[in-house]
């Protein structure tokens, strides 16, 4: 089985993806962390990130063992990651990856922007993550207080809101919701509750088949 979620920066996709994960034994692959991955080598090395060939030079030269460094994790390079997944190659060279993942037992919840619309658009059960922008930015900064770097909450709302934009309106593989994904509202629901919507829509669309 895979379980497709896709959602706007900080909806809290990855913490349900990985839960999900956990619940029904399946591997999680977090995406967006490819993306900032393919971001980080160009800024480590001081590139620029409008750069597209070496954008895909870095793409090309992935390292999943390094997915795990904590700077991938930063505000910084998560804007990063907006800029370079916008370059159609780079999204090229990444898919054969996540499919991949995705297809190897004994199952997978993958978590992005475009997995139910173009990496899986045949995963068994899609889930679109939404949570209003105010909410997504409190996270965030609880967040990145967490880990000791300094975040304005006005400063993160309208870095979360300029991602929306950028994520939505780029031409390949925009943000948006499947036309057969379940959408669910993350706003007023804390992680156990988010948790449990979520297997409840995954148990729903298993009990139809
Ligand atoms: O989910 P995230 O904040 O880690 O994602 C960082 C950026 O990577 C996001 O702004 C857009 C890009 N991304 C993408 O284009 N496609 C995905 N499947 C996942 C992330």
């Amino acid at each position: 089985m895979i379980i497709a979620i896709d959602g706007p920066a900080a909806s809290g996709k990855g913490t349900l993806g990985k839960r999900l994960a956990h619940h029904y034994g399946y591997r999680h692959l977090d995406t967006g962390v490819i993306y900032r991955a393919v971001a980080w080598a160009l800024m480590a090395a001081g590139e620029d990130l409008h750069n597209e060939a070496l954008a895909v030079a870095a793409a090309l030269e992935l390292d999943p063992e390094k997915f795990g460094n904590p700077v991938l994790k930063t505000q910084k390079v998560g804007d990063g990651a907006s800029v370079v997944s916008a370059f159609p190659r780079v999204r090229e060279v990444l898919v054969n990856f996540q499919r991949q993942f995705a297809a190897d037992p004994p199952g997978a919840v993958l978590d992005g922007r475009d997995i139910g619309t173009v990496i899986c658009p045949d995963a068994d059960v899609k889930i679109f993550v939404v949570a209003d922008p105010r909410v997504r930015a409190h996270r965030r900064t609880l967040e990145a207080r967490v880990r000791g770097e300094e975040a304005d909450e006005e400063a993160v709302l309208a870095d979360i809101i300029k991602r929306d934009e950028r994520d939505q309106n780029r031409a390949i593989a925009p943000l948006r919701a499947a036309a057969d994904a379940h959408t669910l509202d993350n706003s007023n629901l804390d992680i156990e509750a988010g948790v449990r919507a979520a297997i409840a829509i995954v148990e729903a669309v298993r009990a139809r088949r």
